[in-house]
């Protein structure tokens, strides 16, 4: 996939989410190495972030390369400056750009006209990063994916949606529980039905229960993104009984993984409490994001 972007999950075919994440395996084992000398990234985010940007930045370090982050503030994309001025100017200085942006569009602008490979590290639309390092962490825990079953409780969010369409590519059951209107997208799941391989199957549920009963992973995420904070008490409501418990846990498979991206609020999506639990693989996940970040980096720069 050298000199490739990587906007969407949907950008990926089978082959290459597989070798991602062997290469991932490889790079967690190896540590440092020097495959980015000389190379730099740019780090370009409209949003806040702690894993995605420390991770990347880690990431460039490990492999021998250098990163700069650049704060909404200073860069002022698309007000102070446009964006095609932004991605073609960037593309004259960096190897390659991650991007966090409110709008999917954005990201989408940036790569149409840089010249260097752009990475979606988080648009409202999708987070391409954290489904391939959640894969990685299924893997590492379960041994295999095709035939294993996720249930995604909560919003239709990007991060669902980059899961379901992961998930589909490698033949993983995709069983998502949200309250009527916060389903994902009708466009997403079509694609992912459409990409499914190995007899991936994809269920969309009201009932919570519905969807955890026999699950290999229990999966959630905040009820308000990045972006929909005006909409928190709104959807505090209507979210009511989609919290993820012990109880919700407990109808998964015995030996089920908890999983969660982070930021969590307690006491909300996840009970308090919940992300201690022997199940739970949530700090696994946080790091396999290095990983995942640097084989996805070495992928795109060749
Ligand atoms: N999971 C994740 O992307 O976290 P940050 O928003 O902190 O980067
Ligand atoms: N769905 C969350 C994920 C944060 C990593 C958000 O977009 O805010």
């Amino acid at each position: 996939m050298k000199g490739k972007d990587l906007l969407s999950i949907a950008d990926l075919a089978p082959d290459d989410v597989k070798r991602i994440i062997d290469s991932a395996v490889e790079m967690k084992r190896q540590g440092t190495s020097s495959v980015l000398a000389g190379k730099t990234l740019a780090l370009l985010f409209e949003k806040p972030s702690l894993r995605t940007r420390v991770s990347f930045d880690v990431a460039m370090h490990q492999l021998g390369g250098h990163s700069l982050y650049l704060s909404p503030a200073e860069v002022g994309l698309g007000s102070r400056e446009s964006i095609s001025d932004v991605a073609r100017t960037l593309s004259r200085y960096v190897n390659i750009i991650a991007a966090r942006t409110f709008d999917h569009v954005t990201v989408q602008s940036l790569a149409e006209y840089a010249t260097v490979p752009v990475i979606n590290a988080l648009s409202d639309k999708e987070h391409p990063c954290q489904a391939l390092g959640d894969l990685l962490t299924i893997h590492e825990k379960k041994t295999v994916l095709e035939g294993l079953t996720i249930a995604f409780i909560g919003d239709g969010n990007n991060v669902a949606s980059s899961l379901l369409l992961a998930s589909a590519l490698v033949g993983v059951n995709f069983k998502v529980a949200s309250p009527r209107g916060y389903a994902v997208p009708v466009e997403v799941v079509a694609l992912g039905r459409s990409l499914a391989r190995g007899g991936a199957q994809i269920t969309l549920v009201e009932q919570p229960q519905e969807a955890a009963e026999g699950a290999d992973v229990i999966y959630t995420d905040v009820w308000a993104s990045m972006g929909h904070e005006a909409e928190a008490e709104k959807r505090r409501a209507a979210f009511v009984g989609y919290q993820v418990d012990a109880a919700l846990l407990s109808q998964a498979a015995a030996d089920a993984l908890l999983m969660h991206p982070l930021p969590a609020h307690h006491g909300e999506e996840i009970a308090t409490g919940l992300i201690d639990s022997s199940q739970s693989a949530v700090f696994d996940q946080a790091e396999n994001r290095l990983h995942v970040q640097k084989a996805i980096l070495a992928e795109l720069l060749g």
